[in-house]
């Protein structure tokens, strides 16, 4: 249940109720469909003693919450869905790369209030192994601080912070897995039996050999394969992130349990959205690729259940970057409509924007969105270019087919364009994880890499350069203006190119995606008032386009848009709606591309042969009818 309806429910019964009486309602509202999701997991006849240990755990959780947290959670839920407003803009960035430490990051909150941004999606925090540990995402704990970022203090008082300032925090739950160090994966390591039914461990290789059959690798070329041998415990393990990575076994209900107590110690210290990492893999079936099983879904649903009676304040986002028609199925399909994830990484869109930038049109682009179930209405996508992982390709192959196209050919046609296998592309990628097995691969790079301008810089093409700031906007302006909350990665803003320094060290050297991690370079922000560079021109376009996107309800999403088909194939349009509207297009060709004036008109956009884009603040006028829009340019029409 959403948290509007959710309160409305709750307030109906009684008024004046109690913090603790709400939770108390919150159970019992819950706890039907938490016990048929519980029972179709894990059989009644066999397990009703753990459901029943369970229920006596949701008080004790319950009581672990800080008062405070209660009644903003009580709050909240008034609020309705605050998710869905206009008024969110995000970032994403790893704390020690963005000002050292967690006292650093407090120190520069004006940098993103001046901005704009009020969402912040701090990379993992928590203690990890020494060497390896993709980043923090093998955990060896879910809620002590690494001494890196600071203490578990210092981030409370953060999360104060941002609470006073109106800003929000999201946090990662690794879900999926421990890290090998992780006390549970010590305990089977010495051989504790309990702890070994923790993780799928096998003495031999009959069961990993019948799994490899159908489990596809995530990281070939580092961790190939999907179980590792560990020598002290005798036994193998699965591992289909990286080796030391240990994926949890759900069918074991003590799991689930103890992995929810994990969920709200971490969202107790003040956390406003959980990124559920790597969802689509939390449950393993022989024969199948062990993603997106229903199985997952009914995991998902019974965490979001449960979080909701006892932290309904706080949200989760599903980081599932799988086919387009998969990520949907996050937000609760049939009987779990709206009650599996709030929120959704928009990987299609994406996927699909750098594909369109590849091949200068935008038909695949429009074919897929259109042909997208819609989504619930109480759910919303985080929408964004570039994050900390590299780029898939995961478009539909069957929709590729539909333009003509053979979908290896022209997976490998983008993975050449973006990763520096043709001379003529303007891109300075990497490519990720080829596997010439199957011929898949993933690409990695800045976004302003990808675009052009580090090319573009070392070749001293001021074109060239121009041309890639102007994509940069362009899909900034795309992201701030589609339904759902628009991500900047932090550096994006400022136009950061790729980092090489990661090869140079041993334990990120076979990652490429450490390329797009760089640190923040504020003698750049320290620059942006004085200089024409391309790092200012990004910087206040961007900031424009967030204070014009708050200033417009018409962008707070209600699943208010529409796509349309304007015949040319370099333009992009689609339009969000409600009492005033707004109409977005965009070019992505290299050249000057036109559209018939009265196609806009019909929409109420033109009058007098006249149109208002509300970034440049300008009326334009038509030339001999038609809308003419320069490579790469973006307008956001607003009628008169
Ligand atoms: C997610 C993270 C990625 C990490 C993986 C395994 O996909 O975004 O960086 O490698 O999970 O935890």
């Amino acid at each position: 249940m959403n948290q509007a309806a959710l309160h409305k429910l709750l307030s109906s019964k009684k008024e004046n109720q109690s913090l603790d009486e709400l939770f108390e309602l919150r159970l019992v509202t819950n706890l039907t469909l938490i016990k048929d999701l519980f029972f179709s997991l894990y059989p009644e006849e066999h397990y009703r003693a753990t459901f029943q240990k369970l229920l006596k755990q949701f008080s004790k959780l319950y009581n672990s919450r800080p008062e405070n947290l209660k009644q903003q959670d009580v709050d909240r839920l008034k609020k309705g869905n605050w998710y869905q407003s206009e008024k969110l803009v995000g970032s994403q960035l790893y704390v020690d790369r963005f000002n050292k430490d967690l006292k650093g990051l407090h120190n520069k909150l004006s940098y993103f209030e001046e901005l704009g941004i009020n969402f912040l999606h701090l990379m993992p925090l928590t203690t990890r192994p020494k060497g390896e540990n993709d980043g923090g995402y093998a955990v060896n704990s879910y809620d002590k601080i690494d001494a890196k970022y600071g203490t578990q203090k210092d981030f409370v008082k953060l999360t104060e912070t941002l609470r006073k300032k109106k800003m929000y925090v999201m946090l990662d739950f690794v879900v999926n897995h421990t890290s090998n160090e992780y006390s549970w994966a010590k305990k089977a390591i010495a051989g504790n039996k309990k702890y070994q039914e923790y993780y799928y461990t096998y003495a031999d290789r009959k069961v990993p050999d019948e799994f490899e059959k159908s489990l596809p690798e995530i990281f070939p070329e580092t961790s190939p394969g999907n179980f590792t041998f560990v020598l002290e415990m005798n036994k193998w393990v699965m591992t289909c992130f990286n080796n030391y990575q240990w994926d949890l076994n759900y069918t074991n209900p003590e799991v689930f349990l103890e992995m929810l107590a994990n969920l709200v110690n971490l969202v107790n210290l003040g956390v406003d959205v959980i990124r559920f990492d790597a969802l689509a893999f939390l449950w393993k079936r022989i024969g199948t690729t062990s993603q997106n099983l229903p199985e997952a879904h009914i995991l998902t649903s019974l965490f979001r259940m449960c979080l909701q009676v006892v932290a309904p304040g706080t949200i989760l986002l599903a980081e599932a970057i799988v086919a387009p028609t998969d990520i949907i199925k996050y937000f609760g399909e049939d009987g779990r409509k709206g009650n599996e994830c709030e929120i959704a990484y928009n990987a299609s869109l994406m996927a699909l924007l750098w594909n369109s930038i590849a091949t200068k049109e935008i038909g695949l682009l429009h074919k897929s969105l259109i042909n997208l179930p819609q989504k619930p209405k109480d759910s919303t996508w985080i929408n964004y270019i570039r994050s900390h992982d590299d780029i898939g390709l995961g478009m539909d192959d069957f929709f590729i087919h539909e333009m003509g196209w053979n979908p290896q050919e022209h997976r490998k046609f983008i993975l050449n364009y973006y990763c520096q296998f043709l001379d003529w592309s303007p891109a300075k990628g990497m490519l990720f994880m080829y596997n010439p097995k199957t011929g898949d691969g993933r690409i990695t790079g800045s976004a302003a890499s990808l675009l052009g301008l580090e090319k573009g810089i070392e070749e001293n093409n001021s074109n060239l350069i121009n041309e890639a700031i102007n994509k940069i906007n362009m899909l900034h302006g795309i992201i701030m203006a589609f339904t759902g909350i628009p991500l900047i990665y932090a550096g994006d803003e400022i136009a950061t190119l790729n980092d090489y320094s990661f090869l140079k060290d041993k334990n990120k050297k076979e990652d490429s995606r450490w390329i797009n991690r760089p640190y923040h370079n504020w003698e750049t922000v320290a620059n942006l008032e004085f200089k024409n560079t391309p790092e200012s021109k990004v910087f206040f376009a961007l900031k424009k386009l967030i204070a014009l996107r708050k200033k417009h309800s018409v962008f707070a999403d209600t699943n208010n848009i529409d796509f349309h088909n304007t015949g040319n194939n370099h333009i992009l349009v689609f339009e969000r709606k409600a009492k005033e509207g707004i109409l977005i297009l965009c070019n992505f060709n290299t050249s000057r591309e036109v559209i018939d004036g009265n196609w806009i008109t019909k929409l109420g956009y033109l009058k007098n042969q006249m149109f208002r884009d509300i970034i440049t603040d300008k009326k334009i006028k038509l030339n001999s009818g038609f809308l003419e829009l320069n490579p790469y340019q973006i307008f956001w029409l607003k009628k008169f």
